[in-house]
């Protein structure tokens, strides 16, 4: 098993650390994550997991996956604050597992990143055709979703889609600006973060007066005798779909070589946005449910329909631009990230030098970005958001699976390097994230699973032709 040594990267980090300034304090990480977390999960998936999963027991899936990301968060913030490197789960597979597990999760995390991207820019779309209808500007509905969608016309009637432009429109302006440099600062950060909050917390508050109890009956809908159409199975497979509404949290791992205290701020960021999410989330899913009956909110903007329903038609515009503002820094955080991923991997020799060249004047590895640019439009403007959705989680859980997986094995492997966070109770917590994370997945249909196999069976082709090939590790480790 090739691995890369982890004292070089302890070492390499702590240089680093050095030269890094320590300046993030919990709350600031705390908004970090919330920045990242909150997004299409509960502005879009929460209505699709209700209508046809969970019904109002929506509420106990997110509280699931809270519990699931809450056992996983522990072991990421281990991992962050113990490998001061950029905080991804590919490096920390790398020195645990070895390069072919790293290269599994590099390409994995192509699931997380740029489909996540492309599932986010489908919801922004959603939000944005909802928005321009308001203003009176209708777009030909199939020009605004995926072929094989159908669309419900305000008139009772049915079209269907196309391509959905706006989502392509929104990924291309976003890689536009990225190539440039346009750099998500910690200031325009935290104002969209708080926008997100204010929106999210007054739609809680407000549409709370407006709750119709009986929408909440029966709370966890009978199973309709086909397995996760409602009923605890259906609690489980709303639970593996607005899963896709936690990932973000582990963005805040890479923050770990700036926190002042990474013992006591990286759980407390980590475990902190979390909670505050999962509180969130349940609290929306419940007024939400509250409002609409459940089965109507199989619908591209639920919580739009939720504010429809109140009748403030204010709160409803403001509502959809809170919505649109939270979802564009959300796809601009993905398609960084993924760019990022790919540098490390093509720094590694494990992709080509391609996606690690840096533009002299922008410094920012544009080819790359261009790239992954126009792929994530492509599929953003030719996959429904469930199945782009039902994938990133699943890609995402794996990952998660082999995080905790590496804690065991990096505790018996190399026990004495310093860790400045220390998960509690290990072996049991990263196990219990391990089986939830399955259980998670065992909630997710078979041609999910089918799709996630043909991924990772393409992706060990690709490392063959030519990862492997191409491994400086593995050309120095030949010498
Ligand atoms: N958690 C992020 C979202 O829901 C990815 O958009």
């Amino acid at each position: 098993m090739l691995r890369k040594p982890l004292d070089d990267i302890v070492k390499g980090g702590e240089g680093d650390t050095h030269r890094l300034t320590k300046t993030l304090g919990p709350v600031s990480i705390t908004a970090m994550g919330i920045g990242a977390i909150i997004g299409a999960g509960i502005f879009v998936l929460t209505g699709t997991a209700a209508a046809r999963y969970a019904g109002p027991a929506i509420m106990l899936s997110f509280v699931l996956g809270g519990i699931v990301c809450g056992f996983v968060g522990l072991c990421y913030a281990e991992l962050a604050a113990m490998l001061p490197v950029s905080g991804s789960s590919y490096t920390y597979t790398y020195v645990t597992l070895g390069e072919v597990f790293a290269w599994m999760i590099g390409w994995d995390l192509i699931l997380e990143y740029a489909m996540g991207a492309a599932t986010v820019a489908v919801g922004w779309s959603g939000y944005m055709v909802s928005i321009l209808r308001d203003i009176g500007i209708v777009l030909p509905p199939s020009l605004t979703a995926a072929p094989g969608t159908i669309v419900r016309l305000a008139d009772g009637g049915t079209a269907s889609g196309i391509v959905n432009l706006p989502a392509a429109f929104i990924v291309a302006v976003l890689t536009v600006s990225l190539v440039f440099g346009t750099k998500e600062s910690a200031r325009l950060n935290n104002i969209m973060v708080v926008v997100k909050l204010v929106v999210v917390v007054a739609f809680i508050s407000i549409g709370a007066f407006y709750v119709k109890t009986a929408n909440w009956h029966p709370f966890i809908p009978p199973n309709t005798g086909e397995y996760v159409h409602f009923g605890l199975s259906g609690v489980l497979r709303g639970g593996a779909v607005v899963f896709f509404a936690f990932i973000g949290f582990d963005a805040v791992s890479t923050a770990a070589q700036e926190a002042k205290a990474p013992q006591r701020d990286m759980p407390i960021g980590i475990l902190g946005s979390l909670a505050i999410s999962t509180a969130l989330y349940v609290l929306v899913a419940a007024v939400l449910t509250g409002l609409v009956p459940y089965g109507d909110l199989d619908v591209p903007d639920p919580v739009a329909k939720g504010v429809d329903a109140i009748g403030l038609t204010w709160l409803s515009i403001v509502i959809k631009i809170g919505a649109l503002s939270g979802l564009t820094t959300v796809v601009l955080v993905q398609l960084y990230g993924q760019s990022r991923i790919f540098f490390m991997m093509a720094q590694d020799g494990l992709l080509p030098r391609l996606f690690a060249s840096v533009h002299p004047a922008t410094k920012t590895p544009y080819l790359s970005q261009i790239l992954i640019g126009a792929v994530v439009a492509i599929v953003a403007a030719l996959t429904p958001i469930e199945v782009l959705g039902e994938m990133v989680s699943i890609g995402t859980l794996a990952a998660f699976v082999l995080v905790c997986a590496a804690v065991i094995y990096l505790r018996r492997s190399d026990a004495r390097v310093r860790r400045p966070f220390r998960a509690p109770a290990v072996p049991v917590v990263p196990i219990c994230g391990i089986l939830s994370c399955l259980l998670l997945m065992s909630g997710l249909p078979l041609v999910t699973w089918l799709r996630l196999v043909v991924w990772l069976v393409g992706g060990l082709g690709v490392y063959f032709l030519y990862g492997r090939r191409h491994s400086l590790l593995r050309q120095r480790a030949a010498r």
